[in-house]
């Protein structure tokens, strides 16, 4: 599982000596039972930079902040951070038997005309050796917590208002390189604290090629 914040923090000042910032285009932290990255893949599309510094991290959770300022490019992504859940690589679908979750989180500041989103981003492939993102993925389900400045995720809306763990959604559906992907915007606004069992995501409904549909 890998999920992405982006996030604009004035919470610097809060932070104790030993916390840990990252820097580079690609860099990664370990952090509890979490791997905290961040990925300015566009970074050459805008000028401006991204840093995240791990505030805490036990085996179940992490507190990270990331700041980026970017310019230029405004239809072009530049970068984002996420937590990777260690555990929740190679785990068979078939063995879940629920996936709690809760992710409190803030834009702490925000420019004006912000394009950002706030997602979990889940990978799912036959074979449970693969990495996500590659050709052994078949389907991608984002659950997007917030999106600002009318960023829409990859494909078109198939349904409006669907219900899935207690809270309504937007569904999109589109291809990527070699998967579906299927992308839950939140059709409630931002959802700061949000507290579910993913599985709900994973059991209640399977991807077909043309809808989202419920398991009988
Ligand atoms: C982190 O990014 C912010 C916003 O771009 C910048 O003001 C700050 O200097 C950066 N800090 C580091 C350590 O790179
Ligand atoms: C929906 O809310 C109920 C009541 O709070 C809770 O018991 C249940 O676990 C929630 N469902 C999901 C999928 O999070």
């Amino acid at each position: 599982m890998h999920f992405s914040i982006l996030a604009l923090p004035a919470l610097l000042s809060g932070l104790s000596a030993s916390a840990q910032t990252i820097t580079g285009q690609y860099d990664c932290l370990p952090a509890g039972g979490y791997t905290l990255c961040q990925n300015l893949w566009g970074k050459a599309s805008g000028v401006g930079s991204q840093n995240s510094t791990l505030r805490t991290a036990t085996t179940e959770s992490v507190s990270w902040v990331t700041s980026y300022t970017w310019a230029n490019g405004p239809n072009q992504v530049k970068s984002y951070a996420n937590v990777i859940s260690n555990a929740a690589k190679g785990v068979q679908l078939q063995n879940v038997a629920s996936a709690p979750t809760s992710w409190d989180w803030t834009y702490a500041s925000q420019s004006v005309g912000i394009r950002a989103d706030v997602s979990y981003d889940i990978w799912f492939g036959k074979a449970s050796s693969g990495s996500p993102a590659t050709s052994a993925s078949s389907y991608e389900i984002m659950i997007w917590l917030s999106g600002l400045g009318g960023i829409q995720p990859v494909g078109s809306q198939i349904t409006t208002g669907t219900v899935v763990a207690n809270h309504t959604w937007n569904l999109w559906k589109g291809p990527n390189a070699n998967w579906e992907v299927f992308s839950f915007v939140s059709a409630a606004g931002d959802l700061n604290s949000f507290d579910v069992d993913l599985n709900d995501f994973f059991s209640k409904y399977k991807p077909r090629s043309d809808v989202y549909e419920p398991i009988s």
